[in-house]
């Protein structure tokens, strides 16, 4: 299969229209060994014509313009894009189905009934949507068992519930329910490869370590280094697991968790504007790359 990020940067991407922090400061000034970022999305194909977008970042256009695998080719209205699979009903990884409106057909979306009914009452972009070219709505499934999708050959996608967070919009905001974010692992048929996508990451419970074992990649929450990286940038007080993200240091963060994955190729995604990673001559970047982490990119491509 073949994997294509679109966007590897948080919400607000990197740089941020209104962030003066470290990072997007220096960048703005040609002053750091970075790379800017746009909002988190991947895509996955098997034969490299359909794909399943995973998120619709606000930065959709872009994206999508970057990449001619999904240009249309059959027709005066055409695309690549066969089905979208929502994580959440975060603005990061939603707004973008606002610029699939002109779509022929009702857009095909896998996501959780606690997303379908986020975005049908606090973002209500399914029901916006109707004015345009309509949803067809399929629930995922939240206890690991696997559906597919039509028209996307050779793939098998299990998705399990995680803890997260629900946005700020969400009418259970305070009160996290079974799919308010989810796990997916995709499957190769033919292959038996597999790929675990989580970017929004709080905590490990046992089904999700489990999923982690079997897969040959993994593709997973690196939105902050340090729990109270937004403090301490002064920004907000917000601690890192407060918005739903295991941090990547200390003695229980991301970086301890994956020296317990030693088969799968590691990397990070949906990296906060704020993270020291980002800076390529840093000394965390340093340490992940020792530990044998990587960071996606916008463009980056994994065959797997
Ligand atoms: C998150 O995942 O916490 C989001 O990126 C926050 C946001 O989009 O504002
Ligand atoms: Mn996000
Ligand atoms: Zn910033």
């Amino acid at each position: 299969m073949k994997v294509r990020v679109l966007g590897a940067g948080a919400g607000g991407g990197f740089p941020q229209w209104n962030c003066n922090c470290h990072n997007c400061s220096r960048l703005r000034r040609g002053e750091v060994n970075a790379r800017s970022r746009t909002q988190s999305s991947i895509a996955i194909s098997s034969d490299n014509e359909n794909w399943v977008l995973f998120n619709a970042s606000p930065d959709i256009r872009t994206q999508l313009e970057a990449f001619p695998a999904v240009h249309p080719k059959r027709g005066i209205r055409d695309s690549g894009i066969k089905a979208i699979v929502l994580i959440d009903s975060q603005i990061d990884h939603t707004t973008g189905l606002l610029m699939l409106r002109e779509s022929t057909r009702p857009l095909d979306i896998y996501c959780s009934e606690m997303v379908r009914q986020d975005l049908s009452t606090g973002f209500p972009v399914f029901k916006m949507l109707e004015h345009y070219c309509g949803v067809n709505h399929h629930s995922t499934p939240l206890d690991g068992s696997s559906f597919t999708i039509p028209e996307i050959h050779d793939l098998k996608f299990y998705t399990h519930s995680l803890k997260s967070k629900a946005p700020p919009y969400s009418p259970h905001r305070h009160n996290p329910h079974a799919g308010d974010n989810i796990g997916v692992v995709i499957e190769q048929i033919s292959s038996g490869k597999k790929l675990y996508y989580a970017p929004g990451l709080g905590e490990i419970e046992p089904h999700v370590f489990a999923a982690m074992q079997k897969t040959n990649c993994l593709l997973v929450d690196g939105t902050f280094w340090q729990e109270d990286e937004m403090g301490c940038a002064g920004i907000c007080d917000k601690l890192a697991r407060d918005m739903g993200h295991l941090p990547q240091s200390g003695s229980d963060g991301m970086i301890e968790v994956l020296k317990n994955v030693p088969k799968a190729r590691k990397i990070l995604i949906h990296i906060n504007n704020t993270n020291p990673i980002l800076d390529e001559d840093s000394p965390e970047r340093k340490a992940l790359n020792e530990a044998g982490i990587e960071i996606a990119y916008d463009g980056m491509e994994i065959d797997l």
